[in-house]
């Protein structure tokens, strides 16, 4: 049953004139959990997520948040949501606690709720030292952290991230994802947008990986890393010639591959704790002693590689219409 899930999304057909936005995707989010929606540029995330904030009517399928439809019940949705897009829609002229006084006033709250929940989210997001200063003169991540407090006025049960930390750098990525922790952890469940690895690997307890509007692999990073992703054991020789000779006898183990300028042989493997002794009694027995070995789990990118044939894609810098689904 759909009211199962938070999030439950069946058969979602968009075209934009002769682009397939998305391909009659299927996905269910269970209450209070992460999904991590992963794909490159183009791949469809903010279409979909667009949809599921009544931003944008579908083709074809259905989408129910809470049980409530997408199209049918906008407004009842929109109670429950809060969406922090790709760029952040903050009021550049307004200050930070002006900004969300004002998305406390759209989404009803009475005066002093909106006032006092505007004072616990300056606090909590740490933006009270720039609270009375035009949004304009924040910062990349402070302005991320106000849009994401904005989404956040109304005490939505269901939260929706688009790419919350593309554009930030290492330090502001890592405080968002903390706090974006908290949030999980207070019991909202949660749809993320990303197209770093890392960061699904991080916050999400099961993701879906997304390419031209379609689902191309689902499962927690654990299973993707398990199913899709190679443990490479590396073996170093001194010599190209040692390792050139090596690679073919590692064959024999696994498939091999050559790198850093021939010198490295990576056999890979599915047990590497096995694998590693058999390398070594392989290498032994043939008198090639390594100069060092090492064992390199799989990451999301790998498996990323591994099913879209390419690397995910840089960020790009293109803007997109700010979009808010709460208002
Ligand atoms: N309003 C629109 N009009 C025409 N085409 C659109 C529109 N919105 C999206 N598209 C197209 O639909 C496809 C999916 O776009 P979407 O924005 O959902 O991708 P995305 O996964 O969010 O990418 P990014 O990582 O760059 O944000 C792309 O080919 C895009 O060009
Ligand atoms: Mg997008």
């Amino acid at each position: 049953m759909s009211t199962n899930y938070a999030i439950h999304v069946e058969g979602l057909v968009k075209r934009f004139g002769d682009v397939l936005a998305l391909s009659a995707i299927d996905i269910d989010v269970p209450h209070g959990t992460v999904l991590g929606l992963l794909g490159p540029n183009g791949a469809g995330k903010t279409t979909a997520v667009r949809i599921l904030t009544t931003l944008l009517e579908p083709d074809a399928g259905e989408a129910r948040i809470l049980g409530m439809d997408v199209v049918r019940q906008p407004n009842a949705v929109r109670a429950s949501i809060g969406l922090a897009g790709q760029y952040a829609a903050v009021d550049e002229n307004l200050t930070g606690r002006e900004n969300l006084r004002m998305v406390g006033q759209l989404t009803r709250q009475p005066a002093s709720t909106a006032r006092a929940r505007t004072d616990e989210l300056l606090e909590r997001f740490d933006l009270v030292h720039a609270a009375d200063r035009p949004a304009k003169t924040y910062s990349g991540g402070m302005r991320r952290r106000l849009d994401l407090a904005a989404a956040l006025i109304h005490r939505p049960p269901v939260l929706f991230l688009d790419e919350p930390t593309t554009g930030l750098d290492p330090k502001s990525r890592s405080d968002l994802w903390g706090l974006i922790g908290e949030l999980v952890s207070d019991g909202t469940t949660l749809l993320l947008t990303t197209q770093y690895l890392e960061e699904a690997d991080r916050l999400a307890d099961h993701i879906v990986v997304i390419d031209e509007g379609r689902i191309i692999e689902e499962g927690s990073a654990t299973d993707l890393k398990e199913r899709l992703g190679r443990t490479l054991v590396e073996v170093k020789f001194p010599t190209t010639r040692r390792a050139r000779i090596a690679a073919r006898q590692l064959a024999a183990i696994g498939p091999t591959e050559l790198s850093d300028g021939d010198t490295t042989v990576g056999v890979g493997v599915t047990d590497s704790g096995k694998a590693l002794l058999d390398v070594v009694r392989l290498l032994e027995s043939v008198d090639l002693a390594p100069k060092s070995m090492a064992v390199r789990q799989p990451t999301l990118d790998d498996v990323f590689l591994q099913l879209t044939g390419r690397g995910p894609s840089a960020d790009d810098e293109q803007p997109e219409p700010a979009t808010r689904g709460a208002a």
